[in-house]
C-alpha cells in the first residue's frame, strides 16, 4: 500500500493501470477512518481490481463555524486501517495541492437540494463536497466510487452530479454501519462525551420505532416524524430537523405516504456541542 500526496503522481499511478483493463475503485474519506470507512472500503476491494482510498479534509465543504480545525486527524492510523482492509493506495493531498489557486472560482452545485435538510443549515456545504468529489473522480479516473448512505442526501447529489454531467463512473450506495447499541457510526462520534453517547441512542431509537410504525401499516408524516421527535427530545436531544422524503426525488412528503411509497427519514440533532446525522428508509 502506497500513499500518495501529489495529483500527478496520482495520475500517473493510476494511468498504466487502467490502461492495463485494471477496475479502479474509489473510496473518497475525510480521514479519522472507522468502521463504516471500512465497509465502504472493503467492498471496493471485493468488486474492484485497485482500491484508492482517497484521504483529504475538504476546508471548502465547511461553515465558518464549523469543525474544521477539530476534525480529528491522523492519516498513518488511516493509513494502516486501509491497507489491512486491503487499499492498494491511500492518496492524501494538501489543501495547497488540491487548492493552488486559493478557493475555486468553478464550483459543482445544484440548484434545487442545497437548501434543504442538510443544506439548510450548511450553507456551502455541498457544493464543497460537490466540487472536490468531481476533482477527485477527475483525477483518479476511478470506474466506481463507494459512499455510504449515512450521507443520504450527500450521495444523492453525487449521484445526480454524475447522471447530470456524464461523469463515466458507478455510484455505489453502502448501507450505515451501527454500533451494536444502534448508534450509527461517523467521525464526530469521537466528539461526545460517555453521557451524550448514550443519549444520541435517541436518534436511531425513533428512527427504529418510525420504521416499525411505518411497518405496521403508520403512513401519516406527520406521526412518523413525531414519533422520531419524541425519541430524540426524551433523551434531552436538541432537533434540527426531522423530514419524510421520498427516495427517488429526495423531496419533502407532506400529508400522507401511499400505500406503497418508498420514503426516507432524515434526521439532524445535537447532543452536548456534537451534531449527528442519520436516516432510515421506509418501504
Ligand atoms: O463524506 C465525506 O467524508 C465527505 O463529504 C467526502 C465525500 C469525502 C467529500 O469530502
Amino acid at each position: 500500500m502506497k500513499i500518495i500526496n501529489s495529483i500527478e503522481e496520482m495520475r500517473a499511478t493510476l494511468a498504466p493501470l487502467a490502461k492495463a483493463g485494471k477496475v479502479i475503485g474509489l473510496v473518497p474519506t475525510m480521514g479519522a477512518l472507522h468502521d463504516g470507512h471500512g465497509s465502504l472500503i472493503k467492498t471496493s476491494v471485493k468488486e474492484c481490481d485497485v482500491t484508492v482510498v482517497s484521504v483529504f479534509l475538504n476546508p471548502i465543504q465547511f461553515g465558518k463555524n464549523e469543525d474544521l480545525d477539530k476534525y480529528p486527524k491522523r492519516l498513518e492510523a488511516d493509513a494502516k486501517l486501509a491497507e489491512s482492509i486491503g487499499a492498494d493506495f491511500v492518496f492524501a493531498p494538501s489543501v495547497q495541492e488540491m487548492y493552488p489557486e486559493g478557493d475555486p472560482l468553478t464550483l459543482v452545485r445544484d440548484e434545487s437540494l442545497e437548501c434543504l435538510y442538510c443544506g439548510a443549515y450548511r450553507s456551502g456545504h455541498f457544493r464543497g463536497v460537490l466540487t472536490v468529489v468531481a476533482k477527485l473522480f477527475l483525477i483518479t479516473k476511478a470506474n466506481k466510487a463507494y459512499f455510504g448512505e449515512k450521507d443520504y442526501q450527500q450521495v444523492f447529489l453525487i449521484e445526480r452530479m454524475v447522471k447530470d454531467l456524464n461523469f463515466d463512473i458507478e455510484i455505489h450506495r453502502v448501507p450505515i454501519v451501527r454500533e451494536a447499541s444502534g448508534i450509527a457510526l461517523s467521525s464526530r462520534n469521537e466528539y461526545l462525551t460517555p453521557e451524550e453517547k448514550e443519549r444520541a441512542l435517541g436518534i436511531s431509537k425513533g428512527l427504529a420505532q418510525a420504521k416499525a410504525a411505518y411497518d405496521a401499516g403508520e403512513r401519516g408524516v406527520a406521526r412518523l416524524r413525531d414519533i422520531v421527535l419524541k425519541a430524540i427530545l426524551a433523551c434531552h436531544g436538541q432537533v434540527q430537523y426531522i423530514e419524510v422524503a421520498d427516495q427517488k426525488r429526495l423531496q419533502k412528503c407532506m400529508g400522507m405516504l401511499k400505500a406503497d411509497e418508498k420514503a426516507v427519514i432524515l434526521v439532524a440533532a445535537f447532543f452536548g456541542k456534537t451534531r449527528l446525522i442519520d436516516n432510515i428508509e421506509l418501504g
